[in-house]
């Protein structure tokens, strides 16, 4: 058997095998972001399915930080309970789980507020002021804490997906020219300042982070530029950075630049071998695509990864990993993407037959 189900150390944690659930919301909470039975009881189900590592999906860290509607939130001490029912039922059945901390920026409404004043189609967003992105990082370190009290095991930041650090990355997006904003140096240094801000809240335990390898648009944030973040994340002491792609202005047919002929099932298989060479050996996962046994495998035997990770089939199928131990060869999703059609309203349920 390989070594995809033998234990991985991250930091001081030992996770029981290198499969990890990439965040995925549900959009389930409640109007004050209170998580529900209902979305507990699918994180258990998961980590009865063996999962080494849970990332819970995206919580708001501060009230104007919310991406969508009935997205679960991080941001008061309320939260703190139902999150803790949470972790502790993933821990019931030996699993991690670590929390993903967002701020939506002007994906926010409505007062949508980002690096630059900004406008996509049907909206614009204002710029914000130097106090509200001080205000940000802070909130970061809150959430963080708050997480740790929570019982998760650790926290990844949310770095990617055209969210607010990833609107700071995007060359794009970000036209500030005070210390935010101009070079690629100053428009990383919100995803720097944060990492500082969340491993001084919660010193030695792990401290992730999801980032795009590529934001997909003509004129964003490109691999290059995610080689040299994930280097100054990894000389900063990340303890594993999951490499995924897409931000805003993204053109679908742009996505084949990430492609690699050898590790075909992954959509970011290219850019993460280019940004693997350049971090070794901080940890690794790679998202995005995974579907047979055979394709992870390779991923990890050929060190493309350290870890695989995968969304959408646990949607389907959270007893996957302890399926794809006995015998079943592949997962059964298909990634039709009905689960997310209909972003912020119905997500955690497969709708395929
Ligand atoms: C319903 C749904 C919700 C998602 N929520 C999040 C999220 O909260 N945070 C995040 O970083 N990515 C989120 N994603 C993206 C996934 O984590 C993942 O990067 C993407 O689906 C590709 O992986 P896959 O091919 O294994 O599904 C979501 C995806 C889906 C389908």
């Amino acid at each position: 058997m390989s070594n995809l189900f033998e234990p991985y150390q991250i930091r001081d944690l030992l996770v029981r095998d290198r499969f990890m659930r990439s965040a995925t919301t549900s959009a389930y909470a409640d109007e004050k972001g209170i998580v529900n039975d209902t979305i507990i009881k699918h994180y258990e189900r998961m980590s009865r399915g063996e999962v080494g590592l849970i990332v819970k999906g995206h919580l708001y860290i501060m009230d104007n930080g919310k991406a969508h509607k009935g997205m679960a939130g991080i941001s008061h001490d309320e939260h703190i309970p139902m999150l803790k029912k949470l972790t502790d039922a993933v821990h019931k059945h030996d699993g991690h789980i670590v929390a993903q901390i967002n701020h939506a920026g002007v994906t926010y409404q409505p007062d949508r507020a980002g690096p630059s004043n900004y406008s996509e189609e049907d909206w614009t967003a204002r710029e914000m002021s130097t106090d509200e992105i001080e205000a940000i990082i802070e909130g970061f370190g809150d959430a963080a804490e708050r997480a740790i009290q929570a019982g998760f095991d650790g926290v990844q930041i949310h770095g990617a997906h055209g969210y607010l650090i990833s609107q700071f990355l995007s060359r794009d997006v970000n036209k500030r020219n005070d210390k935010w904003g101009g070079n690629l140096k100053k428009r990383m240094r919100l995803a720097l300042d944060v990492y500082d801000e969340v491993r001084g809240r919660i010193g030695n335990d792990p401290v992730l982070i999801k980032l795009n390898s590529d934001d997909f648009s003509p004129n964003g944030f490109t691999v290059e530029d995610a080689i040299q973040v994930a280097k100054a994340l990894s000389e900063k002491g990340i303890d594993l950075i999951e490499i995924s792609g897409g931000g805003r202005g993204r053109k679908p047919e742009l996505r084949e630049r990430a492609r690699h002929p050898d590790h075909p099932e992954a959509d970011f298989a290219g850019h993460a071998e280019k940004i693997r060479k350049a971090i070794k050996p901080t940890p690794m996962a790679l998202v995005s695509g995974f579907k047979t046994l055979a394709a992870m495998e390779k991923a990890v035997e050929e060190d493309l990864t350290d870890m695989v990770s995968l969304s959408r089939p646990f949607i389907r199928e959270p007893g996957l990993v302890a399926n794809l131990k006995k015998d079943q060869k592949e997962a059964t999703c298909i990634r039709c993407d009905a689960c997310r059609a209909n972003f912020g309203v119905a997500m955690m349920q497969c709708l395929l037959e």
